[in-house]
């Protein structure tokens, strides 16, 4: 951990978790940059001929039908959507048609405090979040409070709210919920790893019950399967999974004009070798050390789509 090193000056700090590459792109001068529309339009025809997220994103009565089976993208097994299940799902992706000029995607990395970049992120047409993450109140001036899509994760389930498997865990997690916008979806994992898929169906029937204006929605796994593949086939991480971030990312720039990454920024220290808490919210380093993703590695990559003009990645405070 980058606090043992107590001798270390915070230059050597940063050289030492930095990627060279990084901490050179990130120091260098990126003011004449501009989207590049046309390498743009070619990235979104091509995710959307390969992993459409427009008519996949999440489970629909539209593209999973009644009586079918889900196959799950890890776990290796399958559900039967029965009635029970169906009546679950919403009739089809709201924003399936809609093309929104300008989204935020807000990666929950430390390096958003003191960011300034709330108001910013506040003014885009569309925000994507990560993991239950905290809105508003003293969070406000740095990642701002409008939310349309925040991801819900099974582990965080479980270990936030005892699976919700009592009163008070769901009367929390209700109440919780309550900092978001009325039009928030909830985009949640339940098909993915069967471990999770009691508690995670299970946020849809608390919030249901609460009369939550809120609702929760389900990947779809298909798309979560295709769209790591299609990454991972052209080198995007070695690790056998994607982060939810690239998930999240690669359907943003399937329904945004312009995609602007904040938040995105998985190394321990910033680039002034300060050390940096993994989430913004939170104080400690937990969550790093997730053997599934590979995140250097990702990072890298979404640099390089940075470089191309394909998206904007936020590497600087706002203000
Ligand atoms: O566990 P999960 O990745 O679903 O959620 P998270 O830890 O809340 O992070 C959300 C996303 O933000 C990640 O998937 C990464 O893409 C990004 N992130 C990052 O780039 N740097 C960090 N220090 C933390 C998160």
């Amino acid at each position: 951990s980058p606090r043992a090193h107590k001798r270390m000056t915070k230059k050597d700090l940063a050289t030492k978790y930095i990627l060279p590459d990084v901490l050179k792109f990130v120091t260098g001068n990126t003011s004449s940059w501009t989207f590049d529309y046309k390498a743009l339009a070619q990235k979104r025809f091509d995710l959307e001929r390969t992993c459409n997220a427009r008519n996949h994103f999440f489970v629909t009565k539209k593209n999973i039908p009644l009586g079918s089976s889900l196959r799950y993208d890890v776990s290796n097994t399958t559900v039967k959507v029965n009635n029970t299940l169906f009546d679950t799902f919403p009739t089809a992706i709201p924003f399936a048609d809609k093309m929104f000029p300008r989204c935020a995607v807000v990666g929950s990395s430390g390096i958003l405090m003191d960011s300034g970049c709330g108001r910013e992120i506040d003014s885009s047409d569309f925000v994507i979040r990560f993991n239950m993450a905290p809105v508003g109140g003293r969070f406000r001036a740095d990642v701002g409070s409008k939310v349309d899509i925040v991801t819900v994760n099974g582990d965080s389930i479980k270990s936030r709210y005892d699976k919700l498997e009592t009163n008070i865990s769901r009367t929390m997690f209700a109440a919780y919920v309550r900092q978001y916008n009325r039009n928030t979806l909830l985009w949640s994992v339940p098909f993915t790893s069967l471990t999770h898929t009691a508690y995670v169906l299970r946020t849809y029937q608390v919030l249901k019950k609460a009369g939550a204006p809120q609702a929760v929605v389900f990947a779809n796994p298909g798309y979560m399967a295709c769209t790591n593949t299609y990454w991972r086939q052209r080198g995007f991480t070695r690790a056998p999974r994607l982060s939810t971030g690239m998930f999240l990312t690669s359907a943003a720039l399937q329904f945004c004009e312009e995609v602007y990454l904040y938040g995105f920024w998985p190394f321990p220290v910033d680039t002034a070798g300060n050390v940096l808490p993994y989430h913004y919210y939170s104080k400690g380093q937990r969550g790093r050390l997730n053997k599934w993703h590979k995140m250097d590695d990702e990072y890298v990559n979404l640099m390089e789509l940075h470089k191309k003009g394909i998206l904007h990645l936020q590497t600087d405070k706002c203000r």
